[in-house]
């Protein structure tokens, strides 16, 4: 059975199949020498097979083809041709290349992912023609590591397994109140004091620290380095999310003169909203996130800077003479515009850098800049209408279709398979501004990898789907089957699935 997920858009089984041995070589056109050694150490590893680089050849050779002809392939497509003498893969840029050495995984028998020589095995391809581009831009997962730190092992299998589903935008949730992520040059604070809390075992969690009443982590500029380019050779972007002005306590523990009362505070081991924020009457905080900002800048290659700005209650605003006296300064009468203020002040900044502000759908204002790309995730879908007649770009993330940290109860297999984004009254003509899907994975109940990979899978297979598949080509039955087939690579890649939850 040919089981291949996301289900490509076009596939055409023929007659035939081609079987990998000794001798097969590949061939790889001269941008791809790093493509053609990524596929030849997936396949190594489980063949014991060596895939000498060779010319052209007639016969039993995997080619890897760029071509520039002007056919309707889209950047991220690619056309592959499993024949009876050898494999072809054209397409136009290496990412399609790259996504095609992922169909081709799949075409092989699920052994191909074993880690270590499996004998007996016969690593034959039944003969097709596969033609393939992605439905959406953005196909993204984001991993909350403010809640519980999961480090860099986890970080990096889930980037394989995000390649192998073809998802291209991994979104990193670095801050929150829980714990602060990623060493900050100017602020050390930041993590000396941010990055770890009081420990709370009845909750599942064990201590990762010297400390054994400790809990936390963080990463160092070099090791967010080493991330970010071992995604890029998986073709996914980085986008790291840095929380304002709230979801803050980790700052506000490390440097309590950020916030409206002075604190002292500490990171605290609750999970939930926190009334105490930064201070937007304060020159010092606006000061403290363009630094901020700057190193995260300089350390990210991406475009997109994402700055959070959910659940932030102005209690404290309300109390607070600085931020008074900014409100009179501007001529505001509710606490709420000094939040439109300070994230129309950084979607500026991150301008004047070349960069574009992303936010949850709580940013949005009628004044919000247009270059601003919006995260629907509950709450107002009008606002985000208005904000794609301006031009805005828009991610769906809905809360109770798409969040991998909610009950399968909540949200069953079948629920995340058929999750559509839909927005009321969208014009044909803005249907390009939807960019595309993200499954958020929020870690407040989700203390190590184990839990990490139930929650997830199978439900991030199903996202996977809605995000690269054309819709009319999406079948949760048709689908259920090839996810069986799916499920035993997953195995042999030591993910443990939540199988239970298949029916
Ligand atoms: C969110 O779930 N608070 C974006
Ligand atoms: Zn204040």
């Amino acid at each position: 059975m040919i089981a291949i997920i996301p289900e490509p858009v076009e596939l055409v089984p023929k007659n035939g199949s081609f079987k990998l041995d000794q001798e097969t070589s590949i061939y790889v056109d001269k941008e791809l020498n790093r493509l053609g050694n990524y596929l030849r150490e997936r396949l190594t590893t489980s063949t014991g097979f060596i895939f000498k680089e060779k010319d052209l050849q007639k016969n039993n050779q995997i080619q890897l083809k760029l071509t520039e002809s002007n056919w309707n392939l889209v950047d991220e497509g690619y056309i592959l041709k499993v024949k009876n003498e050898g494999i072809e893969i054209i397409a136009r840029k290496s990412v399609g290349i790259f996504y095609a050495i992922q169909t081709l995984r799949q075409l092989l028998p699920p052994e191909i992912e074993s880690q270590k020589v499996l004998k007996n095995i016969e690593w034959s391809i039944c003969c097709v023609e596969i033609e393939d581009y992605p439905r959406f831009k953005w196909r993204g997962f984001m991993l909350d590591e403010a809640r519980h730190f999961m480090g860099k092992g986890i970080v990096k299998k889930m980037l394989d397994l995000m390649a192998l589903h073809k998802l291209n935008k991994f979104h990193w949730h670095l801050v929150d109140d829980q714990g602060w992520r990623i060493e900050i040059k100017k602020y050390p604070k930041l993590v000396e004091i941010g990055s770890k809390r009081k420990i709370k075992p009845n909750r599942g969690e064990e201590s990762n620290l010297k400390d054994p009443d400790f809990i936390g982590g963080f990463y160092s500029q070099d090791e967010i380095k080493e991330i970010i380019d071992y995604a890029k050779e998986r073709f996914i972007e980085v986008i790291p999310e840095i929380e304002m002005p709230g979801h803050c306590m980790a700052t506000l523990a490390a440097y309590p003169e950020l916030s409206c009362t002075g604190g002292p505070f500490e990171v605290p081991t609750k999970w939930g909203i926190f009334s105490d924020v930064y201070c937007p009457g304060k020159e010092n905080v606006f000061k403290f996130l363009e630094n901020v900002l700057l190193e995260v800048m300089d350390i990210f290659p991406t475009k997109i800077i994402h700055i959070g700005g959910d659940e932030v209650p102005v209690k404290r605003w309300k109390s607070c003479p600085n931020c008074q006296q900014k409100m009179k300064e501007l001529g505001f009468d509710k606490e709420k515009e000094l939040q439109v203020y300070l994230t129309n002040y950084f979607a500026r900044f991150l301008e004047s850098h070349g960069k574009r502000l992303m936010g949850w759908n709580q940013i949005l204002d009628p004044t919000l800049s247009k270059e601003a790309i919006c995260q629907f995730w509950l709450g107002n879908r009008r606002a985000i209408v208005e904000h794609m007649r301006k031009g805005g770009e828009v991610v769906a993330t809905n809360y109770l279709q798409t969040y991998l940290d909610h009950p399968y109860k909540i949200i069953s297999l079948k629920k995340a398979y058929k999750f559509e984004p839909k927005f009321p009254k969208v014009e044909a003509k803005l249907k390009s501004k939807l960019l595309g899907i993200e499954a958020p994975l929020w870690t407040e109940r989700v203390p190590n990898l184990k839990r990490l990979e139930w929650q997830t899978f199978p439900r991030l297979t199903a996202y996977a789907e809605t995000a690269w598949t054309p819709k009319k080509k999406k079948d949760f039955k048709k689908f259920k089957l090839r996810l069986i087939e799916f499920i035993k690579r997953l195995e042999f890649l030591d993910v443990k699935v939540a199988v239970e939850k298949i029916n």
